[in-house]
Formats: structure tokens, sequence, C-alpha cells
């Protein structure tokens, strides 16, 4: 038996992990206990303060319910979710559209809406007309893509913040052309949930919360990767300090007005297009199926 210091630990705990049978998961088990105890070193790390963090973490998970999901918010404020997402949108060839952050309020069972009809059941804001064109790489129109769409109200709230009943969510077909058209509120920016321990770390680093306004999207059709993004609005105050990392040049547009090449022309456009990569399975590609959130 040799005496430990606090290098040669590391291998010691790594040799004792050698018989992991699933190499796949060593190999994410030994960079991680790799970089964490690079971590303590460099930061001379003191026990008090790995309690506090692991104290921390404890309230992250008493956090957690099956409408809260506290731990993936912490990968979205520290930016993770954001860097794997960019390595999966890098993987592969072509230019296909960015995945952004799927977040919370995305609902299963967003209501069927026929192309030009309005998001909401009452639109209460001032509106705005939803446009583009599903493509694959090459260029061709989608005829069969499904668009999903959701975003706050004209307020900033999500219809899961004020009520049962679903508003403002839709899923539509795309036309023969790969073409979606719909009117709907301008949507406004928002704080993620602040009332938990991420809210506590957002006010300990002096960070605002906030994200800036945009509308969310799943898009998939038969035969091409399903992308799970959000268009965001280039005037909004916090486009270039959202919270969650989930802004990203691609998926910025400006609101047009007036805008000829809308099919609703006297009403400010948006026009969003997406570009699918096809697949030989179309799976979710590990996009999340969550609940309704509570917040
Ligand atoms: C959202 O865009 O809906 C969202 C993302 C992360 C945290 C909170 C909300
Ligand atoms: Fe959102």
């Amino acid at each position: 038996m040799r005496e430990l210091d606090q290098h040669t630990i590391t291998d010691v705990a790594l040799d004792q992990m050698s018989a992991t049978r699933n190499q796949r998961f060593k190999e994410l088990m030994d960079a991680l206990v790799r970089h964490l105890h690079d971590f303590a070193r460099e930061v001379d790390l003191k026990p008090g303060e790995l309690l506090a963090g692991l104290n921390f973490l404890t309230d992250i998970g008493q956090k957690c319910t099956p409408h809260r999901q506290e731990f993936i918010l912490l990968s979205e404020v520290l930016g993770l979710e954001t860097v794997v997402n960019i390595m999966n949108d890098l993987r592969g060839s072509g230019r296909v559209t960015r995945t952004s952050i799927l977040g919370p309020f995305h609902v299963n069972g967003a209501p069927p809406v026929e192309l030009g009809q309005p998001l909401g059941s009452h639109l209460k804001g001032p509106e705005i007309a939803l446009y583009g064109r599903v493509a694959d790489t090459s260029g061709k129109g989608i005829p069969t893509a499904t668009v999903e769409i959701w975003q706050t109200d004209e307020e900033g709230l999500y219809d899961v913040q004020r009520q049962e009943e679903l508003d403002l969510r839709g899923c539509f077909r795309a036309n023969q052309e790969g073409r979606y058209y719909l009117r709907t509120v301008y949507p406004l920016g928002y704080s993620i949930p602040m009332d938990g321990p991420v809210g506590d770390l957002i006010r300990a680093q002096g960070r605002h919360g906030m994200r800036p306004a945009h509308i969310h999207f799943i898009v998939g059709a038969p035969g091409y990767s399903t992308v799970t993004t959000a268009v965001y609005l280039r005037n909004d105050r916090y486009i270039d300090s959202d919270t969650v990392f989930g802004v990203t040049e691609s998926l910025v547009r400006d609101i047009q007005k007036p805008d000829p090449t809308s099919p609703f022309p006297d009403l400010p456009g948006l026009k969003f297009d997406f570009t699918l990569r096809a697949s030989v399975e179309n799976t979710q590609g590990g996009h999340r199926k969550r609940v309704m959130p509570a917040h």
C-alpha cells in the first residue's frame, strides 16, 4: 500500500473503475472523474466548499417534481445543454437549422391548427404573421412536415403559468410546398423560474435571469431528423445575454413591417425557414419529452 497524494488518487480511482463493462459508460465516468479531480486541484477546493456544493445539488434535487425540472434548468444556465446541442448540430453534413433550448414549458398534446388560423383562441395583443418553409438540405420543400409552435403571450407568460387550458400553442401541417403560415401575437421575453436554487445561483452571479422574446418550434417529417428550435427577436434588450444561452445568430430575426412577401401583408411579418437533415431513422434525436410544468 502506498501513501496517496492529491495526484496519485486519480489513477487509483480510475484503476478501481477499470472493470466497467459498458465501454461508453466507462469513457464518460473516467473523464468525469479526471475532470472533477482536476477541478478540485485547480481551485484548491476546501472541505467546506465541497460540502456547500453538495448541499446545493441536494437542494436542486429536492426542488424537482414531475412538473419542475431544476436539474435541467441548472444544465441550461451553465451552458451545458447548449454545448451538447451545438456538438449534435455540427455532426453530419449540410447546413441544417440549429437546435435551441426546449425549455420547461413544452407540453405534449398541442392541438392541430389549420394553416392561416390564429395560434391562440383569442389573440389579445398586437398581431404578427409567422410564416416560412420547411425544406431539405437541397432546398426542396417538404410537404409532409409538421410544425409544432408554442410561445408566451403579450405579457410574457405561457398558458400553463395562467390556467389549465392550452393556448398559444398548436401543430400545423405544411402545405404541398412545405410552407406554413399563421397569425399570432408578439411574444415577450420573460424570466426563467427564479424561486429555487438555480435562481439563488443566478442572483449570486449578478445575472438577470431573463430570456429574450422567442417562439419555440419542433419541426419534423418522416425520413428527417426532428429539430427543436426557436426564433429570437433581434430588438429584444436581452438578445445578447440570454440566461440559458439558447440564442445564436442564425436563429435571430427582425419583424418586418410592412412585409410584402407575407401571406398576411398587412400584418408585421416574422419569417422563419427550416432546413431538415434526412435521417435513416426518424428518431426524436435525444429531444426530451416532458410533462407540463407548473411555475
Ligand atoms: C423556455 O424557453 O421556455 C425556457 C428555457 C429555459 C428555462 C426557462 C424557460
Ligand atoms: Fe420559452
